[in-house]
């Protein structure tokens, strides 16, 4: 058998990015070696990870890591795979964040620390961050570590922020990429393998936020946070938060918002 053998015609791309992660070669030496003969264990192996991909299985997950803000982040199954529309939040923070001189910031549901290990790699701000997943928790603190950051970001398991009760008082922008998809609502089937607390929280997509605004009401911080684009959603946001904008993704789809708590 050769390593061409194995490229996959209808995965083409995730059986070549599969190879290269189990070969340890860049994908042009991959393309270069077709031909070369492949061990059969090393083979086997390859083919029942392409399997598992075509059943479904997410690819960060095989490969564990997923490309966020030109980083690479570490990823284990359990933990949310950061999405590239979440980019358009974090560089609308980094610019709100240089503009207005932010020294620092807090994020509630850090998943890989995608956001955070960005805003902290790019600003170079304190930043608390929390997850209700420990195993969540632990992986922004080994993310912040593989980008040298670590000492700017302070992560600690717990709802909110509670863990960070005593800290409330520095925070001047809180930044949070919540669950707020509507209990109903029929996930793809890559999404099953991430865990639920990611997408669904109490009974609506805005359970989230109005638990927020009943917690840090008045703190009069700056609020920057992605939700459902759904234009009810964005009335309710409005009653919410004061002095609310709605920023568009890059397909022009209004899905985060600033404001003030
Ligand atoms: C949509 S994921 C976002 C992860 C990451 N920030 C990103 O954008 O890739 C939401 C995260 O919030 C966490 N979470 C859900 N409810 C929470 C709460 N009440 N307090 C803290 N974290 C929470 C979940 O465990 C999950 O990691």
């Amino acid at each position: 058998m050769t390593i061409g053998d194995l490229l996959d015609g209808e995965f083409l791309t995730d059986s070549l990015v599969i190879i290269s992660h189990l070969l340890k070669k860049d994908k042009a030496w991959v393309l270069s070696h077709l031909d070369d003969p492949i061990e059969k264990a090393v083979a086997n192996e390859i083919k029942k990870l392409i399997a598992k991909r075509k059943n479904g299985y997410p690819l960060a997950y095989i490969i564990r890591k997923k490309e966020f803000m030109g980083l690479d982040f570490y990823l284990e199954e359990g933990v949310f795979i950061p999405r590239p529309e979440t980019e358009t939040l974090v560089q609308f923070a980094i610019e709100y964040i240089k503009d207005h001189g932010i020294k620092t910031a807090a994020e509630i549901g850090c998943g890989s620390g995608a956001i955070s290990v960005s805003l902290a790699y790019y600003t170079k701000i304190n930043i608390y961050a929390t997850d209700i997943s420990k195993k969540a928790a632990n992986i922004t603190i080994k993310n912040a570590k593989k980008h040298r950051i670590d000492a700017f970001v302070n992560v600690k398991q717990g709802k909110f922020l509670e863990p960070f009760e005593n800290v409330l008082n520095n925070i001047e922008l809180v930044i949070s990429n919540p669950p707020y998809v509507e209990p109903e609502y029929e996930l793809p089937k890559e999404s099953h393998y991430e865990p639920k607390n990611a997408f669904f929280y109490g009974s609506s997509s805005l359970d989230f936020y109005r638990e927020f605004k009943k917690r840090y009401g008045g703190k009069n911080w700056i609020v920057i946070m992605e939700f459902s684009g759904k234009s009810d959603d964005k009335n309710e946001l409005k009653r919410l938060f004061h002095e609310v904008n709605f920023i568009k993704d890059l397909d022009g789809v209004e899905r985060f918002f600033i404001g003030r708590v």
